[in-house]
């Protein structure tokens, strides 16, 4: 799968993916992360990206012409009009079912905006989705761009070794994880759950749903509604009321 991102800071954001995970897989070349500089693609002798809104108002907006180019160079190196996301609050919110979803794409365009915004001439001609990482404002969309790139990644085969793990995981199935423990069996007088050390993988399995089930109602009920119970788990957590 392949990243490419529009961006006015590339270090930034080559240096945030370069490591563990993502960064392994990427010299394996599972991914490929290229940001693209916006800036090498300005007409302006000063280099300028940016310029006054019209209308008035503070700030400075990202002009058309550079990012389109940048864009359009991407898209005919490969041969055809990719998906496009703009990282933007006025997005719907990012989470793993679109992840999941985005990683079955050949490649992908991520769009950071800066300053007050982006002419909206040029979101018109090259997006395709909006997406938000939260309900807050950051500077600019490079970490956006990071966080999507990282959940993104880890749900194509072969970019966690041990590939079970981006399935069972927090979220999938709509429920959080259940607690994990390691060694030693006591810490600082907590003992590790004895279900955990009876062997009995099917126990396991069952006291790891039940966890998972209330830690999810006490921290994210939100979630609940919409997670994969059985009529009988809905009855037992008492999912509806
Ligand atoms: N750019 C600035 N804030 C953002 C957010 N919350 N999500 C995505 N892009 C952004």
């Amino acid at each position: 799968m392949k990243f490419y991102i529009l961006t006015l800071f590339p270090e930034m954001v080559m240096q945030g993916l370069s490591t563990s995970i993502i960064g392994k897989a990427a010299k394996k070349g599972i991914l490929t992360i290229e940001a693209v500089n916006i800036r090498d693609y300005t007409r302006d002798k000063h280099l300028k990206v940016d310029d006054y809104p019209y209308g008035g108002g503070a700030g400075m907006v990202m002009q058309a012409q550079p990012i389109f180019d940048a864009y359009q160079a991407i898209r005919d190196k490969i041969g055809h009009k990719p998906r496009t996301i703009y990282l933007t609050p006025q997005g719907p919110l990012f989470h793993q079912a679109m992840a999941k979803e985005m990683a079955g794409e050949e490649e992908l365009v991520l769009l950071c905006g800066h300053y007050e915004g982006v002419d909206e001439r040029v979101l018109e001609e090259i997006v395709t989705d909006y997406v938000s990482v939260g309900d807050y404002v950051l500077t600019g969309g490079e970490l956006p761009a990071m966080v999507m790139v990282d959940a993104i990644s880890r749900m194509v085969p072969g970019v966690l070794t041990n590939q079970e793990s981006g399935e069972t995981e927090s979220l999938e199935g709509g429920l959080l994880e259940y607690p994990q423990y390691s060694r030693p069996r006591e810490w600082m007088g907590r003992e590790v759950p004895e279900v955990l050390m009876s062997g009995d993988h099917v126990k396991i399995q069952a006291w790891r749903r039940e966890q998972s089930i209330l830690r999810t109602k006490k921290h994210r009920p939100d979630l609940l509604k919409s997670a994969d119970l059985t009529i009988k788990e809905k009855a037992f957590y008492r999912v509806n009321e």
